[in-house]
């Protein structure tokens, strides 16, 4: 099939993958209507178009976190890539050291930190889960550290998972080992399945020093979801900034009174994040409560965003109502299970393209114009 945009790569994800795997990236939680107003959130505001303002090809890097960045945007911390596409997370990793972006790796990841350090490089940030058991948090800590990780990221909205429906039905998360179904879903779409087997059986390699976890990725996946802390609480905050010392992002914020706590707990930037529609459904969209977050915390102090972003014109929103940079979640997941690292750096040359187009029909000619005129390129619609 042609591939034109975001959508289209879920398409093809859908063709390639198991059921089990698609639903589990493409649902939410509960009624799934967080989900879709993280869409819907991006209509409430319209773009303003500027015309013989400017013929440049638009500079699209920008200032992230301290870092400059080839582009502003970034790959999320997305659980299980590996089991999308053999050696999936270093797929994605190579793509986005490629395109001059960072990738953070989440804690639920079948490829280590350090195996991502040594097959990918580039800028590698970290996904940690508070775990109950503090020594195992430290491990991870001092694996991120020796892997060169510049920043880590606290997500702090997924202390009790939610209820995904569609993964309830398909028995994924709660399986410990493959059922018969799921089995039967896997074996429908051999080209996912002979890729993965090619790579071996996946387990979540950090695990494998701990026989506790149990063998296999999903046997492992379950009981590390059991260690997540659920008592999580700014105090670990604390204890986590007296540890580490890089850039320290709390990802999963959603109102301006967390975000200002966040700040004045020594953290570097929050996400403005709801777990993609994963978590708490019946929340905003990440793009409306935006401003309000911007707003409180004020121009020193980073707010990045993520949550429904297909489009290069749903970035340019994002950004012209605050924030330093987004994080791509499904965009680039669905990208990676359709085409693997050569997928993923599609999805982002999709993006980068809209992105550029987008501004030179603003009449501007960098992301940092577009930083500095702020709100007074969008309006209502
Ligand atoms: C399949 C999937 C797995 C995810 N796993 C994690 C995770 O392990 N840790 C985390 O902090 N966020 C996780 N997220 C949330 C993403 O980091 C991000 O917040 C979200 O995907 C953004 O929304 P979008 O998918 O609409 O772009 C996951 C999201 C998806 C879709």
């Amino acid at each position: 099939m042609t591939i034109v945009n975001i959508d289209d790569m879920r398409e093809a994800a859908k063709r390639r993958l198991p059921r089990l795997f698609f639903d589990y990236i493409d649902g939410g939680s509960f009624s799934e209507s967080t989900l879709r107003e993280n869409r819907r959130g991006y209509d409430a505001w319209a773009i303003e178009q500027r015309v013989l303002a400017s013929a440049r090809v638009p500079d699209l890097s920008t200032q992230v976190l301290g870092k400059r960045q080839a582009l502003p945007f970034m790959l999320a911390p997305v659980g299980f890539l590996g089991l999308y596409r053999g050696g999936g997370e270093i797929l994605a990793a190579r793509a986005a050291r490629a395109a001059e972006i960072p990738f953070c790796l989440s804690t639920f990841s079948v490829a280590s930190i350090e195996t991502l350090a040594r097959e990918a490089g580039g800028d590698l940030q970290f996904q940690l889960y508070m775990l109950d058991d503090r020594g195992l948090t430290d491990e991870l800590l001092a694996a991120a550290t020796a892997a060169g990780v510049s920043t880590l990221h606290l997500t702090v909205d997924c202390t009790v998972t939610a209820i995904r429906e569609r993964d309830v039905r398909n028995k994924f998360r709660s399986a410990r080992r493959p059922t018969p179904a799921m089995l039967l879903s896997m074996l429908s779409k051999p080209a996912w399945f002979l890729d993965l087997l090619s790579h071996g059986l996946p387990s979540v390699e950090v695990l494998n020093r701990h026989p506790e976890f149990g063998k296999g990725a999903l046997e492992q996946a379950v009981n590390l979801s059991r260690r997540i802390d659920r008592t999580v609480s700014w105090a670990e905050v604390d204890w986590l900034r007296a540890r580490w010392p890089g850039k320290l992002v709390i990802k999963g914020v959603l109102s301006s009174a967390d975000a200002l706590t966040a700040r004045d707990a020594g953290a570097d930037a929050v996400v403005v994040s709801n777990h993609g529609g994963r978590q708490l459904d019946g929340v905003a969209s990440t793009i409306s409560v935006l401003p309000e977050v911007v707003e409180k915390v004020g121009p020193d102090f980073e707010v990045l965003l993520d949550g429904g972003i297909r489009r290069g014109a749903d970035i340019v929103k994002a950004l012209a109502l605050g924030a330093s940079g987004v994080l791509l979640g499904r965009a680039y997941a669905f990208a990676l299970a359709a085409g693997g690292e050569a997928g993923v750096a599609r999805a982002v040359e999709i993006l980068a393209t809209e992105l550029s187009i987008t501004l030179a029909l603003m009449g501007l000619g960098a992301i940092d114009e577009l930083k500095a005129a702020g709100t007074s390129v969008l309006r209502r619609p």
